[in-house]
C-alpha cells in the first residue's frame, strides 16, 4: 500500500514524499521586471523547510507580452536567471527537489490582442481577444518555451512543468471551444504541446526532468484521457488539474474526493508507470492519505493548505493537525487584488513573516 513517507522516482528526479507544493502565483511580490525577489526567497525556503517531497514554483512567463499581470515572475530573460538560482538553492538546502511550472497566459494575459491558437473573440469578462497564431509565431513561441527551460538548468533547477491547464495558451490549443485550426495544429489538438515538450527535451538533456500540468477536462473527461496518453511518451510527470469550463459530469457523484482526482486515478489505471500528481481541495493529512489509498496515484498536491501552515508536509507526515484552508471566496489574500481583512491564518502567517 502507498505511504504519503515513500519516495518515488519522477524520471531523473527522486521525490522525497508523496506530498507536494503545487503551483501558485504570489501576485504583486515583484515588479515590471519580473526578478525574484527576497520576499520569494524567504517563502520558497520555508516551504522547502516545511517538508514537501518537490516543490513546483508558481507559473514563470516565457515572454514579457505572454504575462498573466504585470507583476508576474519571469524567465523571459538571462538577467532573471540569478534569481532562480537562489530559489533552487535553497530548495535543495532541505534536499526539496525544485521545478519551474513554465507559462504562457495566453487570452488570459495582459496583450491587446493576444497569442491564441484561432482567432478569438472573448466569452468572459477575464479574457482579451486573440489572434490566431502564424505557423512563425507558433516556431518563435516554442523556442521562447526552450530557451525559458534552458534557464531553469542554468539556475540548476530539477526541471520544468509546462503549464498546460487553467485555460492558459497550451490549454487553449488543446480546447476544442478555443482551438478551431484547419492545420496540422487543429488536427492533433496535442502537436504543439508535443513539440514543446520534445524540443525542451532534446535542449536539455535526460538529466533534466519535463512534465506537464494538464487537465482531465478540457473540456471533458474523453478529452483528458486523450490528451494524457497522447502527451504519456513525452513527459517525466503528469499534473492533473481542470481546464476551460471544464465538463466534470463523466465523475460519479458519489467519489469521495474533488473530479480531478476520479480522472487522475482513472489516467493512473491507463498508464500505471507514469508518475501522477493531482489537486484540489485537500485539506488535511488524512485527507491526503485517504486520496493516495484509493486513486494509487504518486503524489497529492496541497496547494492553499501550505499557505496556511508552511510546515503543512511535515505536520501531515507526523500526524499532526496541519490547519485548514477556509476556501474563503474571493476573498483569498494570496489572491490578485488580495483583502487586508480576510482572518485567513495563511495571512497571519505571512504578515508574522514580513
Ligand atoms: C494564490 C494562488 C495562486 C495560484 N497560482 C497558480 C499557478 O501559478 N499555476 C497553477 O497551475 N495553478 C495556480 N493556482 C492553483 C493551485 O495550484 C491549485 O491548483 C488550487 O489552489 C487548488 O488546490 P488547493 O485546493 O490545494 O489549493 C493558484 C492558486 C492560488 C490559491
Amino acid at each position: 500500500m502507498k505511504q504519503l513517507s515513500d519516495s518515488f522516482q519522477m524520471g531523473p528526479v527522486t521525490v522525497k514524499n508523496r506530498i507536494a507544493v503545487p503551483a501558485m502565483v504570489c501576485f504583486d511580490w515583484t515588479d515590471d521586471s519580473g526578478r525574484v525577489t527576497d520576499r520569494h526567497l524567504a517563502h520558497y525556503r520555508a516551504l522547502a523547510q516545511g517538508g514537501a517531497g518537490v516543490i513546483f514554483s508558481e507559473a514563470v512567463c516565457i515572454t514579457k507580452r505572454g504575462r498573466l499581470h504585470n507583476t508576474q515572475l519571469g524567465l523571459w530573460e538571462d538577467e532573471q536567471i540569478d534569481g532562480w538560482k537562489k530559489l533552487a538553492d535553497a530548495c535543495h538546502e532541505y534536499g526539496v527537489p525544485f521545478l519551474a511550472q513554465i507559462h504562457h497566459a495566453g487570452i488570459n494575459g495582459m496583450d491587446d490582442v493576444a497569442d491564441c491558437p484561432s482567432d478569438y473573440t472573448p466569452a468572459h469578462a477575464h479574457h482579451t481577444p486573440g489572434k490566431e497564431m502564424s505557423l512563425d509565431r507558433i516556431v518563435y513561441i516554442r523556442n521562447a518555451f526552450v530557451k525559458t527551460a534552458l534557464r531553469c538548468k542554468a539556475a540548476g533547477l530539477d526541471g520544468v512543468e509546462l503549464h498546460g491547464c487553467h485555460g492558459y495558451l497550451l490549454s487553449q490549443f488543446m480546447s476544442s471551444r478555443i482551438n478551431h485550426r484547419t492545420d496540422e495544429y487543429g488536427e492533433d489538438d496535442t502537436l504543439f504541446v508535443k513539440e514543446i515538450l520534445e524540443s525542451i527535451r532534446i535542449a536539455c538533456g535526460p538529466d533534466f526532468c519535463v512534465g506537464i500540468r494538464l487537465a482531465a477536462f478540457e473540456p471533458t473527461m474523453e478529452d483528458g484521457f486523450r490528451h494524457a496518453k497522447a502527451l504519456a511518451p513525452y513527459v517525466d510527470f503528469l499534473d492533473i488539474s481542470y481546464g476551460i469550463d471544464s465538463d466534470v459530469s463523466g465523475c460519479p457523484a458519489d467519489f469521495p474526493y474533488r473530479p480531478s482526482f476520479y480522472a487522475a486515478m482513472k489516467i493512473k489505471e491507463m498508464l500505471p508507470d507514469m508518475p501522477i500528481f493531482c489537486v484540489d481541495r485537500i485539506t488535511s493529512g488524512e485527507m491526503a492519505k485517504g486520496a493516495l489509498e484509493l486513486t494509487q496515484i504518486d503524489g497529492i498536491d496541497v496547494g492553499r493548505g501550505h499557505l496556511v501552515n508552511y510546515n503543512f508536509a511535515s505536520d501531515a507526515l507526523a500526524g499532526r493537525d496541519t490547519g485548514t484552508c477556509l476556501h474563503c471566496k474571493g476573498g483569498c489574500s494570496w489572491g490578485p487584488t488580495g483583502n487586508p481583512d480576510n482572518p485567513c491564518p495563511g495571512k497571519m502567517r505571512f504578515l508574522k513573516r514580513k
